[in-house]
């Protein structure tokens, strides 16, 4: 299948030369073309240009011609945190926060992870793999080209490799590129201890989620009441003995030193971060760790800020992400995550697009394929409905503003007014 897109108001996010992140102060910058056009073949981006310069279509077999006048063509967000594989919704919890209980309290009164963890034993895989595939295709028609899934609602061997295995059914089954990760290390089971858990996850887990190939990576939530900084490492550095990678939920209900185990690891990401200070800043400085931000849950759970404009100043590369699951974050829409980035955290729109796109795509080690318009990158890509410019989308907030889908190369949606 070919696609031609013309008259495009402006194309987002163009590359000539790939960059694998971008830090600092060139995340303000954000490369766009302006009246342009895009080709697509054999499920790549084949070229594009200004239309002043275009050259003619010379072969119309098989071609689509998509005018896009006053409209404007993405690379698709890149969504590098999700746990989008859960059986059941836990809005009671909701309810009990806004009556006053915080996230720790009803997760020591069995609420939480430990929720999912039950109503999941109870769903068979079929289930699971019917529900994510809803919320794959959902995460999609809001723009999501690529996107990473976390076990951890297992916490035993046997649902951890029911999760993952699904995750490899959902890979099969769902057109979106997808990264798996293996968080056996989210919470302690009920009816063992830590350190049998601990036991576990690294004699027993481990060797096998590697044999299966199940994990592209690990992850530890990092915190007070389950799992140390030390634990944190331990299981890193078991994973990596796999050939595994790294990545941590740290920092994010208070300051646990999950940044500095994720750095000591040579972890992908580090992800949330709303309790990062200043030493984790010189760690990750030093290292090709990705801060990774979570608007969304910390958001919906009330959380102080993470400093996202503090470690943009400070010279690091930062994503964004979702964080898409049924305790603190209900939600798979990168657009929202976008416009919460903006209001709450003070980044520029610029900013927040460059952490959607190139700098997720880094964190689930993308970087060659996704995040940007470049040649012979694949052709993951969404239109937007007539809007001024790029700004508008997370001003616009909560509002639909895509039009057409593109996924590998395929018009996903035809184009709807
Ligand atoms: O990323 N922080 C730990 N894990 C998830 C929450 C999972 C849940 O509440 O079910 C998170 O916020
Ligand atoms: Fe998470």
């Amino acid at each position: 299948m070919k696609i031609l897109i013309k008259n495009i108001r402006s194309l987002i996010q163009v590359e000539t030369v790939i960059e694998q992140k971008v830090s600092g102060v060139e995340m303000c910058k954000l490369p766009c073309l302006e009246n342009s056009w895009l080709a697509i073949e054999n499920g790549k981006i084949r070229a594009f240009g200004e239309m002043k310069d275009f050259p003619g279509i010379t072969d119309w077999a098989g071609l689509t011609v998509i005018d896009a006048t006053d409209k404007l063509v993405f690379p698709s967000w890149c969504d590098s945190h999700t746990h989008l594989v859960y059986a059941g919704t836990r809005e009671k919890e909701f309810v009990d926060r806004i009556n006053g209980l915080s996230y720790e309290e009803i997760a020591k009164r069995g609420g939480g992870i430990l929720n999912s963890v039950k109503k999941l034993a109870e769903a068979s895989e079929e289930e699971l793999v019917q529900s994510a595939l809803k919320r794959l295709n959902e995460i999609m028609m809001m723009g999501t080209g690529a996107v990473e899934i976390k076990s951890g609602y297992g916490l035993s061997l046997e649902a951890e490799l029911k999760m993952l295995r699904v995750i490899r059914k959902l890979k099969s089954l769902s057109p979106l590129t997808i990264k798996s990760t293996f968080l056996g290390a989210h919470a302690v089971p009920a009816g063992t201890t830590k350190e049998k858990y601990m036991d576990s996850i690294i004699n027993e887990m481990l060797p096998r989620i590697a044999d299966e190939k199940l994990a592209d990576y690990c992850d530890v939530f990092c915190e007070k009441n389950y799992f140390t900084k030390e634990e944190t490492v331990k299981v890193l550095t078991a994973a990596k003995k796999y050939g595994i990678k790294g990545k941590v939920h740290a920092e994010q209900l208070s300051h646990s030193g999950g940044v500095e185990a994720g750095v000591e690891c040579s972890a992908v990401s580090v992800d949330h971060l709303e309790f990062v200070n200043d030493n984790d800043i010189s760690f990750l400085k030093k290292s090709l760790t990705i801060p990774t931000i979570l608007p969304g849950a910390q958001w919906f759970l009330g959380l102080q800020n993470p400093p996202a404009r503090k470690m943009i100043d400070a010279g690091l590369p930062l994503a964004i992400a979702t964080d898409y699951n049924p305790g603190s974050c209900p939600s798979g829409n990168m657009n929202f995550m976008l416009s919460l980035a903006c209001v709450q955290y003070k980044m520029t729109p610029e900013e927040a697009i460059n952490a959607a796109t190139i700098n997720s795509a880094a964190a689930m080690n993308l970087s060659e394929t996704y995040g940007s318009i470049a040649i012979g990158k694949q052709a993951n890509i969404f239109i937007t409905k007539e809007i001024p410019g790029y700004s508008f989308i997370p001003y616009s907030f909560a509002n639909d503003l895509i039009d057409t889908i593109i996924i590998n190369g395929k018009l996903i949606s035809p184009l709807r007014h």
